[in-house]
């Protein structure tokens, strides 16, 4: 086979160094798709001198890839914004495609990515930007555009599911949990972005914008991350039939799209909740499809190596054939963003009160003033004239919840709200 096809990586790191390994494993069953032999002229690092496995030739000097006319495909796998942003621009006007598994720079670029890859007839390839290896990028930019997509509901984070499966069947606080996974090294040394739902919510921002085929960005997600969840709601879960995850979903109603990350008591029959560990899965309602869930490893350097390498072949192909610049992001509409306050959710609230006479009579009417019923109730027995109480409500509108609470936080009877977690529905 004598078409060479050379790649240029931007970093030879965990996954870096995933697409290397993929390549020497796979390699002649990924040339053979490729129609071409496909080779890594070079990789861009910041320290030349830090050990690597393989024998990747490399360089820290950018315009070595960029400007190197005999590099078709260059795959940014370097992380962060800037200068990422720069070079995936510089690399389209050169007329190479681009593969990127940088969620991070699509959640807040990715419309100026695909105007300047159309404006210089390239493709931007991403499957391995979110949930790695599984492949519900293809699925939603190929497999599912002929059916109306009502929802996209993601376990998108490995870390925070590892930490909220730990909780669960160890029945650990979540700071001892966030410390073992550290030392496993599934959390970072700063699990900010992950454990306050940051990284899920730019995943979700990509995912929305595929599914509904209308620009959603990061700012238009709602976030809340895991670190208030604690063992006792985990258990007081359980007793309610569910499990508690950090769900990402996007939701296409009447009045406009929802974005949504926040932990959620899911019932145990969902399929969601049965998704353990650092695994993720995203499930996808559509009108004609029904339900669907594609589940697997979302992240590490094999899996999402994996995705990367399909993006290599896809480009590959696309660029031998002539047809490149004719998959951009497919936005046909700008539909609405919803405001927060008109989510409609349950909501699980845990609580202290005096264990007096006519105090729960009088949580029910701040409850019912706002025009909201209870669907579950549990109350535990006396501690030191206390008593605590778990509500489930029927759904409301996030606006008829602030307004229950102003009422609860003013009562003279009660002792502390613990917590407030949102309830799936479907
Ligand atoms: N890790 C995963 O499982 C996973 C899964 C899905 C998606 N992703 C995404 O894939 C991308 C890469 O992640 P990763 O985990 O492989 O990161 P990583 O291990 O930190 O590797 C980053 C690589 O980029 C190089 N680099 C970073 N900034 C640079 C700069 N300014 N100039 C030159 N080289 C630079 C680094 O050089 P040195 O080696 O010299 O430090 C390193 O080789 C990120 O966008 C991430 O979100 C990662």
């Amino acid at each position: 086979m004598s078409n060479i096809i050379n790649i240029g990586l931007l970093g030879l790191g965990t996954v870096g160094g995933g697409v290397a390994a993929v390549l020497a494993q796979n390699g002649a069953a990924i040339n053979a798709r490729a129609e071409g032999t496909v080779r890594i002229k070079a990789a861009l690092v910041r320290d030349l001198a830090k050990s690597r496995a393989g024998a990747v030739p490399l360089t820290t000097a950018p315009a070595d890839i960029l400007t190197d006319d005999s590099v078709a495909i260059v795959v940014e796998l370097m992380g962060g914004v800037e200068p990422a942003r720069a070079y995936v621009l510089e690399a389209l006007r050169r007329k190479k495609s681009v593969v990127t598994a940088n969620k991070d720079l699509l959640a807040l670029h990715a419309e100026e990515i695909f105007r300047v890859a159309a404006e210089n007839g390239q493709d931007v390839y991403f499957e391995g930007a979110v949930a790695g290896g599984i492949p519900i990028i293809a699925a939603l930019r190929t497999s599912l555009t002929a059916d109306d997509i009502r929802s996209v509901t993601g376990i998108i984070n490995g870390t925070t599911n590892y930490i909220l499966t730990a909780m669960t069947e160890q029945g650990s606080d979540f700071a001892a949990v966030l410390r073992e996974a550290q030392e496993l090294g599934y959390a970072e040394s700063d699990p900010t972005a992950d454990v306050e739902g940051l990284d899920a919510a730019r995943k979700l921002a990509i995912l929305a914008t595929l599914a509904f085929h209308s620009p959603v960005s990061i700012s238009d997600v709602y976030t809340e991350g895991i670190t208030g969840v604690t063992a006792a709601d985990i258990s007081y879960a359980r007793e309610l039939g569910c499990v508690i995850k950090l769900l990402a979903t996007a939701r296409k109603t009447d009045e406009g799209v929802e974005v949504h990350v926040h932990p959620t008591l899911l019932p145990e029959r969902h399929p969601l909740a049965t998704v353990r560990d650092v695994f993720n899965a995203v499930y996808v309602v559509g009108n004609a499809l029904g339900e669907s869930m594609f589940y697997g490893r979302g992240a590490g350097a094999l899996p999402t190596a994996s995705a990367v390498l399909s993006d290599v072949i896809r480009a590959a192909r696309a660029r031998m054939s002539g047809t490149q610049g004719r998959t951009g992001l497919d936005i046909d509409r700008r539909l609405p963003i919803k405001p927060g306050r008109d989510y409609r959710s349950s909501y699980y609230i845990r609580l202290k009160v005096r264990d007096e006479p006519r105090v729960f009579a009088s949580l029910a009417l701040f409850f019912a003033e706002a025009d909201i019923s209870f669907a579950s109730i549990i109350q535990k027995p006396r501690r030191n004239g206390n008593a605590e109480i778990v509500l489930v409500t029927h759904p409301c509108r996030e606006s008829q919840m602030e307004q229950a609470l102003a009422s609860v936080r003013a009562y003279s009877k009660l002792e502390k709200i613990y917590n407030m977690i949102r309830v799936w529905n479907e």
